[in-house]
């Protein structure tokens, strides 16, 4: 079954935002879950993306992604009009979305994205949402507007202070932390970001979630390919993820994994960038 693309924007360098046709998945889908979505069944691997929003009137699913490597690139070259052949899911473990009561929400570089639907979630449940949005200059940072129509209070910060307060995203973390008064931490975005913010979280005691971006391959639990350490545990981010307690993560591990194949992910992305320059 094709997957029409019905509307694509870019939202900054190497962003983009796509609506795609996925009845059923839209219908199925909860805050925290992702797809496999392969442009082509035969030639293309299977990329898992977190479901942004979802349209259940249209039948469509939003999914915000970057541009970093061979398939990524290749879906940023896609137009409205284009299909794909696979939109599998909705895969993974929803958040456990419940009144937790101030909660502090960290979103970092494209870590926004699968944020963004988390955040909407716990606001609807009644709590007190404050999210951190972070990017390494202001051209890259996303959503900023949908987030404040979702929260109570939002800091932006940038590395080089292009945009917002010159910090990393651990500073305010910190500082809200140390007033005592955060129930719950959720924290998205790149592993050595996610790491950061568990570490000043738990010297405060707060729980908090993290989403994982390990490598996938089948995304049934049955590869091993997204396998990480939690609490001295082998846990499978595909079925026992995407989520986890932050504080039990070896991000050292997971960031290790993540450069595995960082030789061969290169090299497959330059001979494709020259295959479709001039198309993005
Ligand atoms: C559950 C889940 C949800 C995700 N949701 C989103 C999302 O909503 N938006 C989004 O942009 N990305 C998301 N990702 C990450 C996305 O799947 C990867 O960026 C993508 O697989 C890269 O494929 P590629 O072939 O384009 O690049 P590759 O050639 O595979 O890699 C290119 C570069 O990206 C890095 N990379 C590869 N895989 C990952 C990864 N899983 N996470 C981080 N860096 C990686 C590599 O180190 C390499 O430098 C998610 C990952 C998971 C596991
Ligand atoms: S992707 Fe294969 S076990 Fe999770």
């Amino acid at each position: 079954m094709a997957h029409r693309i019905v509307d694509k924007e870019k939202l900054s360098e190497n962003v983009y935002r796509m609506e795609i046709e996925a009845k059923y998945v839209a219908e199925a889908r909860e805050p925290g879950q992702f797809v496999l979505i392969a442009y082509d069944n035969d030639r293309s691997e299977r990329i898992p993306l977190t479901i942004a929003d979802v349209d259940l009137d249209k039948g469509t699913i939003t999914v915000i992604f970057q541009a970093v490597g061979k398939s990524t690139i290749e879906f940023a070259s896609l137009n409205v009009g284009d299909s794909f052949d696979a939109v599998a899911g909705p895969l993974g473990n929803p958040t456990d979305i419940e009144k937790y009561g101030k909660v502090v929400c960290v979103g970092g570089g494209i870590g926004n994205a699968p944020l963004y639907p988390i955040v909407k979630a716990l606001k609807q449940a009644g709590n007190e949402v404050i999210s951190i949005l972070g990017a390494r200059n202001k051209e890259l940072l996303i959503l900023e507007e949908q987030f404040k129509e979702i929260s109570d209070e939002i800091i932006t910060v940038t590395d080089d202070g292009s945009y917002g307060r010159k910090a990393l995203v651990t500073e305010p973390l910190g500082e809200l932390c140390s007033k005592g008064e955060i129930d719950l931490c959720v924290a998205i975005g790149p592993a050595i970001m996610m790491k950061f913010c568990c570490q000043t979280t738990k010297k405060y005691d707060i729980p908090t979630i993290v989403s994982l971006n390990s490598i996938m391959v089948d995304g049934t639990g049955m590869c091993g390919g997204c396998r990480v350490e939690v609490g001295g545990e082998t846990k499978f981010t595909c079925v026992d993820g995407p989520e986890f307690d932050g504080h039990k993560v070896d991000f050292d591990q997971l960031i290790k994994r993540l450069g595995s194949y960082k030789k061969y992910e290169q090299q497959a992305a330059a001979e494709h960038n020259c295959k479709l320059e001039g198309k993005l």
